[in-house]
């Protein structure tokens, strides 16, 4: 097993497939001109100590030999499996820009020992490869959808895809991926007006909804405390419209705090006052009665406020095959030189033991002294 020095036991591998990304979120590639606006009008040297928010720093994609081939990925998750991992994450940047990867799901699913098989995905393009995904193996998927307001939604990732996106959640409930989970991340004066709206939506399409703090992984290095909406606050709001009750939490590693609904299906309705878009077929199941929906749920994800560290069970591999024990590391472990050089799989498993213990006790964001690392969200994928 991967036990680190403070006696977690690592369970969970996130694997990030590429660095790309098509998106331009204003939390993690904010690389348009009303995101760097966003930033400036929010910037108070008097209450942020960091320098005024920028442009995002001059980057480039990793070139394609940098990357690892799906052989090599395979190779690594069968050296994890062996040593406990059970869950495995897909992600990016945006996996899906990556060619092909419903083969790599495919030779990861055949993998005994694996228990769980997820992807974290913006929902661009996710349509186009669904039904491969899945007959590949692929159990759960978690897209990225932080607004329900085509303006907003734009602001937000810099790009026009809301109706792609709901598509894509609808076509993966359809298709039998379970549990379907959309991950929002909040900000201030930017998309918090819309939690109720993102609340509803879960309710009535059958979903679990995360919202998630903001963390400072941002690529223009532009993150602020003051855009930061606290858990315990979402959680006030929702609890003011919807009548939620605690779902028991399935095992002390989980990020979120989740919430299930009980409620009159009438109530939950778009609030007035946003611009709506249609969203796709009313969940058949629910009627006008009180009812604790079966799938719906909320979860709160706060990790700046209420870190949730001495649970960790993660552990990541960047799409260049580094090694990396916390989110928030700002060293990284160079598997690719390892396994370009020719080690062996023993080798490499007493590595691993000795990286692990290496994991970070926890994050120091807000901190005198907080370091935010040189690789950003959009390498590591969430
Ligand atoms: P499942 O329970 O398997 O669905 O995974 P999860 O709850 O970890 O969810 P997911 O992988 O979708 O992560 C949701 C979000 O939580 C990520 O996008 C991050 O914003 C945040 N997050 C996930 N893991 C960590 C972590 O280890 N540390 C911190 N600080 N935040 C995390
Ligand atoms: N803070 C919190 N969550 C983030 N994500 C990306 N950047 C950030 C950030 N700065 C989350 C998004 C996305 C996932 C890949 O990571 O919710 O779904
Ligand atoms: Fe784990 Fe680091 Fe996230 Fe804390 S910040 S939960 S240690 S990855």
């Amino acid at each position: 097993m991967l036990i680190d020095s403070f006696g977690r036991v690592l369970g969970d591998l996130r694997i990030s497939v590429t660095d790309r990304c098509n998106f331009r979120c204003l939390y993690c590639l904010p690389e348009t001109e009303e995101a760097a606006n966003f930033y400036r009008s929010k910037f108070d040297p008097a209450r942020n100590p960091n320098p005024a928010p920028s442009r995002s720093l001059l980057r480039s994609w990793k070139p394609r030999n940098e990357l690892l081939s799906f052989e090599e990925i395979e190779r690594v998750t069968r050296t994890f499996v062996a040593l406990g991992i059970r869950k495995v994450r897909l992600t990016g940047g945006e996996p899906l820009l990556r060619n092909d990867l419903p083969r790599l799901v495919e030779r990861l699913a055949s993998i005994p020992g694996i228990q769980d098989l997820a992807m974290t995905t913006n929902g661009f393009h996710f349509a186009r490869h669904a039904r491969d995904l899945r007959k590949a193996g692929l159990r759960r998927v978690s897209f990225s959808l932080d607004s329900l307001d085509p303006a907003n939604f734009r602001r937000m990732t810099g790009r026009d895809g809301l109706q792609e996106v709901l598509q894509s959640i609808a076509l993966a409930r359809d298709l039998g991926f379970d549990p379907v989970k959309v991950n929002a991340v909040v900000i201030r004066d930017l998309n918090h007006h819309e939690v109720e709206d993102l609340a509803a939506f879960a309710l009535r399409e059958n979903l679990s909804l995360r919202f998630i703090e903001f963390m400072p992984l941002d690529s223009g290095r532009s993150w602020l405390k003051d855009l930061v909406v606290p858990g315990r606050e979402i959680l006030a709001r929702l609890r003011a419209r919807f009548d939620l009750v605690p779902a028991q939490p399935s095992h002390a590693s989980e990020t979120a705090r989740r919430w299930r609904f009980r409620q009159p299906i009438q109530d939950a309705g778009p609030s007035t006052g946003t611009a709506q878009v249609p969203i796709p077929s009313p969940n058949p199941g629910l009627d006008d009665t009180h009812v604790t929906s079966p799938g719906a749920e909320i979860g709160i994800i706060a990790p700046v406020t209420e870190p949730f560290c001495g649970h960790c069970n993660r552990i990541r591999l960047t799409a260049d095959g580094q090694i990396r024990t916390c989110l928030f590391s700002v060293i990284e472990h160079d598997l690719k030189a390892r396994l370009r050089s020719g080690v062996t799989d023993p080798d490499i498993v007493t590595w691993l033991h000795h990286v692990v213990l290496g994991k970070e006790e926890r994050h120091h964001i807000g901190e005198a002294g907080f370091e935010q690392p040189e690789r950003t969200m959009s390498c590591i994928g969430g």
